[in-house]
């Protein structure tokens, strides 16, 4: 069978006696965090920016690139191939009490700031829950499905509405938007695929234009018939640039494409199918099924990768707007003792997390039910030697109404830690890397708090703090004023986003109660958490997950 002709069991059926193709975007903002922070600074549009975390490039603007600066760049190399046409900025960054670091000069002693700080990626959050409340709103009125797919990328579900586009105007021919790309020809609009396509095209101009007018962000977009199409796609002509992969086009298209481009293949699994002696999906199409699974073990990702090379993509656009999960973490340059780790890093960690479980509660009224703490460590193998592992362990999230929430969760990590040092021989500190996860969000009860109760968990968190009645560990007085201060000001910059957010309440999002209910594994992790509330000590599972690096 020709690829096509597998494609086409994608088709849906939306409607009795009417088979129609899906038509879904992928929406890709280019080089985000450079256009968040050209916005930010207020420089001019062709502005050569380039974000740095430590001494690495993070993002790099599109006019920076031209001096052939790219992601992963050492700030060293930026500042000689940009020169002072090029604005490095650091990410936000807390913790510690020093400035962050300013790497247009080359500052002495920036290097120990890793020791000392924590990037913040608040600023980030809050532009990408901006933009896609904007795409959100763009949407209302249409039947479309949005899947936040990260910070910067959601995709769009448009069948429904093509297919009233469809029923109204028929293939009547129209010039394509602006900026629109087609991959292989052109569309033939005696097609139904390519005049659907190009409606999702219409779309697709629609919601980048809204995002460009309310913020100044340029966007880029697939269009096509699944998921892995549109998100290849939308990488083709970056950036402000939209284009469409007609369904007539995917089989030679396929031939040269990397593999590592596909969507899933970017990673472990792609470097694994390449291990077969295949780079380009085309070349891995003359993989059977039964070779794939012989070398990835499980038939589940067989059939994915199987697919994939073809350009099929099965997978639905859930409808999702938020996070699964909000992570804090902090990875260590050299290795971090449990004493350093307890007295600096898990208060900031705890902080962190409470905040934006505070703001994210307020933005999309819903909870989270299970804090996993995670630690990067060496860990004995039974042969004698170690491995380097990634352990984690899971708590109940202490109550969003508990006073002092950051303390509890600060007082449930550190307790894991100590269980990890006390009874877990097979693990050796210093560590690697700790963070503290929130999952299993489900809706709040009582709805839509109101500000005024997000005050007053505030300050009462303050008063935990200044008395220090709760806290667990021993912080010296110097630290904890220093944090206290931090405190203040991020208390205030989280107050002043809730303001916002709810002034836009209107435009708020919907909440999909299945999304937010949390998987399988999640589900597992409370019942088990459940059995052993109120019992007493610490709301710990009794087993540890490892994953080797
Ligand atoms: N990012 C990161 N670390 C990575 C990948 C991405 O910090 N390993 C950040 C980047 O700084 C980026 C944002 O996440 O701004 C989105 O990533 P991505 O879409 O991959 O890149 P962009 O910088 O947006 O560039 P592009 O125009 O190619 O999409
Ligand atoms: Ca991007
Ligand atoms: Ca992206």
């Amino acid at each position: 069978m020709s690829s096509v002709g597998v494609l086409h069991k994608s088709r849906v059926s939306i409607e009795e006696g009417m088979t129609v193709l899906s038509v879904i975007l992928h929406c890709d903002l280019d080089c985000f965090y450079a256009q968040v922070e050209r916005e930010r600074l207020g420089l001019p549009k062709d502005a050569a920016v380039v974000v740095v975390q430590w001494k690495m490039a993070l993002a790099v603007s599109y006019p920076a690139r031209k001096f052939g600066i790219k992601r992963g760049s050492n700030v060293d190399e930026v500042r000689k191939l940009g020169g002072d046409k090029v604005t490095i900025v650091h990410v936000e960054t807390i913790g510690g009490d020093a400035p962050p670091p300013d790497l247009n000069v080359d500052q002495e002693g920036t290097e120990d700031l890793v020791n000392t700080q924590k990037v913040s990626l608040a600023r980030y959050r809050k532009a990408s829950a901006d933009i896609f409340r904007a795409m959100i709103s763009c949407l209302s009125g249409y039947q479309a499905k949005f899947e936040r797919a990260s910070i910067d990328e959601a995709y769009i579900d448009v069948t429904a509405e093509v297919d009233q586009r469809v029923r109204k105007a028929g293939n009547e021919l129209r010039p394509l938007p602006d900026n629109t790309m087609v991959v292989g020809e052109r569309l033939d609009m005696r097609d139904e695929c390519d005049v659907r396509l190009a409606y999702g095209a219409d779309i697709a101009t629609e919601v980048r234009k809204k995002v460009l007018a309310a913020f100044s962000y340029t966007v880029s977009a697939g269009i096509s018939t699944n998921k892995l199409l549109s998100k290849f796609a939308s990488a083709e002509n970056k950036p402000n640039m939209q284009t469409i992969v007609p369904l007539r086009a995917v089989s030679k298209l396929m031939e040269d494409v990397p593999l590592r481009k596909l969507r899933g293949l970017g990673g472990k699994l792609g470097k694994e199918v390449e291990a077969l002696g295949v780079s380009t999906a085309g070349e891995a199409t003359k993989l059977s099924r039964e070779q794939l699974q012989s070398k990835l073990g499980h038939q589940k990702f067989a059939e994915f990768v199987y697919n994939s090379v073809r350009g099929i993509d099965e997978s639905e656009v859930k409808e999702r707007d938020k996070a699964k999960s909000l992570l804090a973490a902090k990875s260590f340059r050299g290795q971090m003792g449990l004493s350093v780790v307890e007295q600096t890093w898990l208060p900031l960690l705890a902080d962190e997390l409470a905040e934006r479980l505070m703001v994210d509660a307020e933005l999309n009224n819903r909870d989270a039910k299970t804090l996993t703490i995670s630690f990067r460590m060496k860990s004995a193998t039974s042969q004698g030697n170690w491995t380097m592992v990634t352990a984690s362990r899971s708590a109940i999230m202490p109550p969003i109404g508990a006073e002092g929430r950051s303390n509890e969760i600060l007082s449930s990590s550190v307790n894991v830690l100590r269980k990890v040092a006390r009874e877990e021989k097979q693990f050796t500190f210093p560590i690697t890397f700790v963070g503290l996860t929130a999952t299993n969000f489900s809706d709040r009860a009582t709805a839509n708090e109101s500000i005024s109760r997000y005050f007053h968990v505030a300050s009462d968190r303050d008063a935990v703090h200044s008395s220090g009645s709760k806290t667990v560990t021993d912080r010296s007085q110097n630290a904890f004023q220093t944090r206290e201060e931090i405190h203040q000001r991020r208390i205030q910059e989280s107050a002043d986003r809730a303001l916002a957010l709810r002034l836009h309440r209107e435009e708020s999002i919907p909440t999909d109660s299945k999304a937010t209910r949390g998987g399988r594994i999640g589900k597992k992790v409370t019942s088990k958490v459940a059995k052993r509330k109120g019992k007493g000590g610490v709301n710990t599972l009794d087993r540890f997950v490892v994953k080797k690096d």
